[in-house]
């Protein structure tokens, strides 16, 4: 699958990230470390916002029950089935582009019960 373009990092509305569509699906692009990194936008637990979240130490903390997620691999703290896919990002012509990549990742199929308990 090609890089797919999501526009200039000056027309992206960063909150702390932004919520673009790159092909079949919503990811979150976020500014990091200089540069821009990108996961899926939906959280896993109960599809909040992403892009919403706040960024804690390289982390993501979603915005509605604090679940938190790696920005660089995806890791979810609660438990590996909960990972969110994770995208390449880079600059080309002073437009960022994310690799979407079709191949399924761990966090499909998932069958944990949600535990969500004390979040
Ligand atoms: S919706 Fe993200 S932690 Fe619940």
């Amino acid at each position: 699958m090609p890089w797919i373009p999501i526009g200039r990092p000056a027309d992206l509305q960063f909150t702390p990230g932004a919520a673009v569509r790159a092909g079949d699906r919503v990811v979150a692009v976020f500014p990091f470390e200089g540069g821009y990194v990108a996961t899926d936008n939906a959280c896993p637990h109960a599809s909040a916002p992403l892009c919403d979240g706040a960024i804690l130490g390289g982390r993501i903390v979603c915005s509605l029950h604090l679940w938190e997620f790696d920005l660089r691999t995806g890791a979810c703290d609660v438990g590996p089935q909960w990972n969110v896919r994770t995208y390449p990002v880079r600059t080309s012509d002073g437009v960022l582009e994310v690799l979407v990549d079709a191949a399924p990742q761990p966090t499909d199929g998932r069958t944990d019960p949600m535990p969500n308990e004390g979040r």
